[in-house]
């Protein structure tokens, strides 16, 4: 028989080593704790000061869709609250895009709306006021009506618009401003609006629009970046980036082309923008798969554009980190190619059909993150969304869940696999329009769409999220100690 007093030692040693352990994972001092939004899902004032109409705006517009951006959380008009629930949550950075279409109505630089530029500016100065450092993206999605009318990212010239709409920005709000990422999620907008025509601006076609979009886009990145390194860098010392995202993507088995197919699927939708940026030109796989199904389809050239050399040396290395989104993983296997017909990316792709998984079982996201370091080998990684959409209700403890597997995944990446992962940006401060819907709630701050004020009420995720942040240790809430 055991006395009691054993048991007493066995309890307090327990509860220290639980402790002790798991105080060992907390975050580094210098990491950084974020959140995310993006314009049009935010902001509403569609029309309002001067606006423009961006090609979501006519999107949703054109098909009469029951729900659309006129609204949303009205940020626009709320924005002092915003930033009020980013102090209190004690956020160090928040990443929010500027509509493009709210500074320049046209896109052009003929009418330039100063009511747009003070929004932004009122905003960053109020989260310079509170020492939350402004995240700025340049493009999320929403290009203005009138560039799309003029061909968008289908249309080399892009590459000047979006010259001047960046030096514009750099122009009104760079001394402030440190950290700038040019594009959001290429791959999705490409793909979206260019490839499959289910986001704006709807443009259906699967085997050329969307690489002429990637083509058109990376120079674009690379003009923005540029401008800042030859014109912005010595006086504002800041830093430019683009988000890229990307699944974690296993092989289903371990066989070789199983493995092959893995690399594949990596290599069409990271490496698709990744490596332009970040090692020079698109990857060998989709340069020579491409090439070759064009060839069979009597094209006379690749369907992916050729850069020349020229640009493949001015896109190389126009980053000073990596921008990462990430949220699901799933998992590949090799099938043989599909026959050529009407040409497409997953054609192009032809890997076996993906299986969905949860993260809750897996490294997902630390095998991801090893993979961009040794790929890419990008010296800092910044990790811009990643979150989880749930149904209506405050008390999210699957969101809580997910977000504390994915941390645990990113700690083990940065102490165990000394990545240097600078700070996380959780996907997203406030429920937002979800490009099409509102029901799917990504936020840690619910919004009331039914009332007019759209009243925001933080969630049980919200009130984790601010006591991680203050602590730096993750969850000492949900390990059991025994003391
Ligand atoms: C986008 C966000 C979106 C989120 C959740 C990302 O792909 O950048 O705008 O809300 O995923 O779906």
């Amino acid at each position: 028989m055991y006395s009691k007093m054993y048991y007493l030692l066995k309890f307090f040693v327990l509860g220290f080593l639980v402790q002790s352990c798991f105080a060992t994972k907390s975050f580094p001092e210098s990491f950084m704790f974020g959140a995310g939004t993006a314009a049009f899902q935010i902001e509403g004032a569609w029309n309002e000061d001067g606006k423009g109409p961006s090609i979501w705006d006519t999107f949703f517009h054109n098909k009469n869709a029951e729900e659309n951006g006129d609204v949303a959380c009205d940020s626009y008009h709320k924005w002092r609250e915003d930033v009020q629930n980013a102090k209190d949550l004690g956020l160090q950075f928040y990443r929010f895009s500027i509509a493009w279409s709210r500074i320049l109505p046209n896109g052009t630089l003929n009418i330039v709306n100063q009511k747009g530029i003070d929004y932004y500016s009122n905003l960053i100065k109020a989260l310079k006021a509170e020492n939350i450092e402004p995240v700025v993206t340049l493009y999320h999605w929403d290009m203005p009506q009138h560039i799309s009318d003029l061909g968008g990212l289908l249309n080399v010239q892009f590459v000047d618009y979006f010259e001047d709409y960046v030096r514009l920005c750099y122009n009104s709000f760079g001394s402030d401003v440190k950290y700038w990422v040019t594009f959001n999620e290429p791959t999705i907008h490409c793909f979206m609006g260019y490839g499959y025509g289910n986001g704006a601006p709807g443009f259906a076609l699967p085997g050329d629009g969307l690489y002429q979009c990637s083509y058109v886009l990376l120079k674009s990145h690379a003009r923005a970046y540029r401008i800042y390194d030859e014109e912005f860098r010595d006086q504002y010392q800041g830093k430019v980036g683009i988000v890229l995202e990307s699944s974690w993507v296993d092989a289903e088995t371990d066989d070789l082309l199983d493995l092959e197919a893995q690399e594949r699927s990596l290599q069409f939708n990271l490496g698709w923008f990744a490596n332009p940026i970040f090692k020079g030109n698109w990857p060998e796989v989709m340069i020579d798969r491409i090439a070759n199904r064009s060839q069979l389809e009597n094209l006379a050239r690749s369907r992916l554009p050729a850069f020349t050399q020229d640009e493949i040396e001015y896109i190389n290395g126009t980053h000073d980190f990596f921008a990462l989104n990430t949220y699901y993983s799933n998992a590949v296997r090799y099938e043989d190619d599909e026959p050529i017909g009407t040409p497409s990316y997953s054609k192009d792709l032809s890997v076996g059909s993906s299986i969905n998984r949860n993260f809750s079982d897996n490294q997902a996201f630390r095998k991801l993150l090893n993979y961009v370091n040794d790929r890419y080998n990008p010296g800092s990684i910044l990790i811009t969304e990643n979150g989880k959409g749930t149904s209506d209700g405050l008390e999210d403890t699957d969101r809580i869940e997910y977000l504390k597997l994915y941390l645990g995944n990113l700690l083990d990446a940065i102490l165990e696999d000394n990545i240097n992962v600078i700070g996380y940006s959780l996907w997203s401060l406030m429920d937002n329009f979800e490009w099409g819907t509102y029901e799917t709630r990504f936020g840690i701050i619910r919004v009331d769409y039914d009332s007019p004020n759209r009243t925001r009420t933080w969630k049980e995720s919200a009130r984790w999220y601010q006591n991680l942040i203050a602590t730096r240790v993750l969850d000492n809430s949900t390990i059991i100690i025994n003391n």
